[in-house]
C-alpha cells in the first residue's frame, strides 16, 4: 500500500524539519515574501549504501510505484557515489535524486563497519514506503562514526542518520516575489543563515541550465553508545533552472555542482 505523492512528501518534510529547523524558518521566510503561491520543491535527495538490502533501486521502487520515471545517471568518482534522478509527469511534483555509496571502494575497516551496521537491519523494512523516513536500523558507536568520518563524510552521515530526506530544494523558478537565486541568497544571508561556499556560493549557472545554492547543514542530537552527540543533520537547497535551446527548462542535474552540494553536511 502506497501513500499518494503529496502525502509521502509531507511525511518526509515533517521528519526533515524535525532535525532541520532552519529549513522550516526559511520556508516560512520565502512563503512570507510570496503573495499567494506555495513553495514548490525542485527535488528531494536521499542517500544510501549500494548493498543488497539498501540499494538505490530499493528506494527508487517507491517512487516508480507512484508514477515516477528513471532519468539521468551520475557518477561522483572522488566521493565513490553513483546517483540517479527520477521525474514525475507532473512537473510541479519534486524530482527525486538518490545517490548510493559504492561500499566496496572504501577501506576494509570502513567496509567492515558498514556491513556490520546493515547486518542489523531487517531486509523487509524497505518494502514499506515508511522506510524512506525510518531513521537508522542499527546501533552505532562513536568510534565507528569517527572512523567512517575520517574516510567518507557521506558514510558517517548515513551511519548516523539512516534513511530520511537528506535535503529538500526550493524551486526558485516558481517563486514570484523573489526572482533569482542571487536574491534568495541575499535574503538568507541578511536573515543570518550560513550558505555552503564550496565551489562558490552559486554552483553552475545559465551556461549549464541549472544554478544551485544551499545552506550549511543544521546540527542536531543523535545517540551513539547511549550518549547524545550533536552532529550535522540536513540542509536546504535552492535551484533555478534555465531554458535549453529547444525552449524547455532543463530538468537534469549537473554532476560538478552536485559534487559541491554534497559538502553541505561537512562540519563547519
Ligand atoms: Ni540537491
Amino acid at each position: 500500500m502506497h501513500k499518494d505523492v503529496d502525502t509521502l512528501f509531507s511525511c518526509l518534510w515533517e521528519k526533515y524539519v524535525s532535525i532541520t529547523p532552519s529549513a522550516h524558518k526559511i520556508h516560512a521566510l520565502l512563503a512570507g515574501e510570496e503573495s499567494s503561491d506555495q513553495i514548490v520543491n525542485d527535488h528531494v535527495a536521499f542517500r544510501t549504501f549500494n548493498l543488497e538490502k539498501t540499494a538505490l533501486d530499493k528506494l527508487a521502487a517507491h517512487f516508480l510505484a507512484l508514477g515516477y520515471q528513471a532519468k539521468g545517471h551520475y557518477n561522483f568518482e572522488a566521493k565513490k557515489l553513483t546517483a540517479q534522478h527520477f521525474e514525475h509527469p507532473d512537473e510541479t511534483k519534486p524530482k527525486v535524486f538518490i545517490s548510493e555509496l559504492r561500499v566496496a571502494e572504501l577501506s576494509d575497516t570502513a567496509q567492515g563497519i558498514i556491513l556490520d551496521l546493515v547486518a542489523q537491519m531487517d531486509a523487509n523494512v524497505v518494502i514499506n514506503d515508511d522506510f524512506l523516513y525510518s531513521d537508522r536500523h542499527w546501533r552505532l558507536s562513536k568510534d565507528d562514526y569517527e572512523t567512517l568520518l575520517s574516510e567518507s563524510e557521506y558514510a558517517a552521515w548515513l551511519a548516523a542518520w539512516g534513511f530520511q530526506a537528506n535535503h529538500f530544494t526550493v524551486s526558485v523558478n516558481y517563486l514570484e516575489q523573489v526572482q533569482s537565486l542571487e536574491a534568495v541568497n541575499a535574503l538568507l544571508k541578511k536573515a543570518g543563515f550560513v550558505l555552503n561556499t564550496s565551489g562558490g556560493e552559486i554552483k553552475g549557472g545559465k551556461e549549464v541550465f541549472l544554478a544551485q545554492s544551499s545552506t550549511m547543514a543544521d546540527k542536531a542530537e543523535v545517540t551513539m553508545d547511549d550518549e547524545k552527540l550533536v552532529i550535522p543533520s540536513c540542509f536546504y537547497e535552492f535551484a533555478q533552472r534555465y531554458a535549453m535551446p529547444d525552449g524547455r527548462l532543463y530538468q537534469g542535474f549537473v554532476a560538478a555542482s552536485a559534487d559541491k552540494i554534497f559538502e553541505s553536511t561537512n562540519a563547519k
